[in-house]
């Protein structure tokens, strides 16, 4: 290759790879809704390009009333025992259209995780929902499922994962204290030392 030739393909790559890297650098943030009516506490992508959002119960009612007049009446929620508002959304990302959904209860500080069949679980949270397993179905008219007492123990700030059998581990700061020790690390709780 001649000297020139080598500068120009040089120039041409160069050239090339700015290109692509200004195209990259160029995406912009576009505004598809002006409200929802809910807080996105939570948001998960089920596998039909429909994003579920939530947010907790207990913090009064949100902008968007459930359908058909439906109201949750929960005698134990701090905040409103009788509440006829949404706290959690289905948002199809397509049509750029949502809808409510509704969650029993407060899922406030819940963990979840996709199950092999698409199915969204959701497990614990605060108050009403620290025993709850709610089970999202991705389809066009699913509504959440709320099974009481799923859960042996109450769960807060947990974390779930996925199995490789298809089952799920939701595990909270015990379990979490266990697998460190498994791991040869001793976490000191009192001196937030690791030994
Ligand atoms: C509900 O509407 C009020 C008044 O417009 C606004 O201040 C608030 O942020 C909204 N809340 C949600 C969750 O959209």
């Amino acid at each position: 290759m001649s000297t020139p030739t080598f500068i120009f393909s040089f120039l041409l790559l160069l050239q090339l790879l700015f290109a692509s890297l200004t195209a990259a650098a160029d995406g912009s943030w576009q505004l598809l809704q002006k409200s929802i009516g809910i807080s996105a506490m939570h948001m998960q992508l089920l596998r039909n390009d429909r994003v579920i959002m939530f947010d907790r119960t207990d913090f009064g009612p949100s902008n968007l009333s459930l359908p058909g007049g439906k109201c949750r009446n929960d005698p134990t929620d701090t905040a409103l025992k009788v509440d006829c508002t949404a706290h959690s959304v289905e948002y199809d990302v397509l049509a750029n259209k949502f809808r409510a959904l509704t969650v029993q209860t407060d899922v406030w500080c819940s963990s979840g995780s996709i199950m092999p069949d698409g199915n969204l679980v959701q497990t614990g949270g605060f108050n009403d929902g620290e025993r709850r397993v709610r089970v999202f179905s991705p389809c066009r008219t699913c509504d959440w499922n709320e099974i009481p007492n799923g859960l042996a123990a109450k769960r807060w700030y947990a974390s779930n994962h996925l199995l490789p059998d298809g089952r799920q581990i939701v595990e909270t700061e015990k379990t979490k204290l266990l697998l460190l020790k498994l791991n040869l690390i001793i976490y000191n709780v009192n001196e937030h030392t690791f030994i």
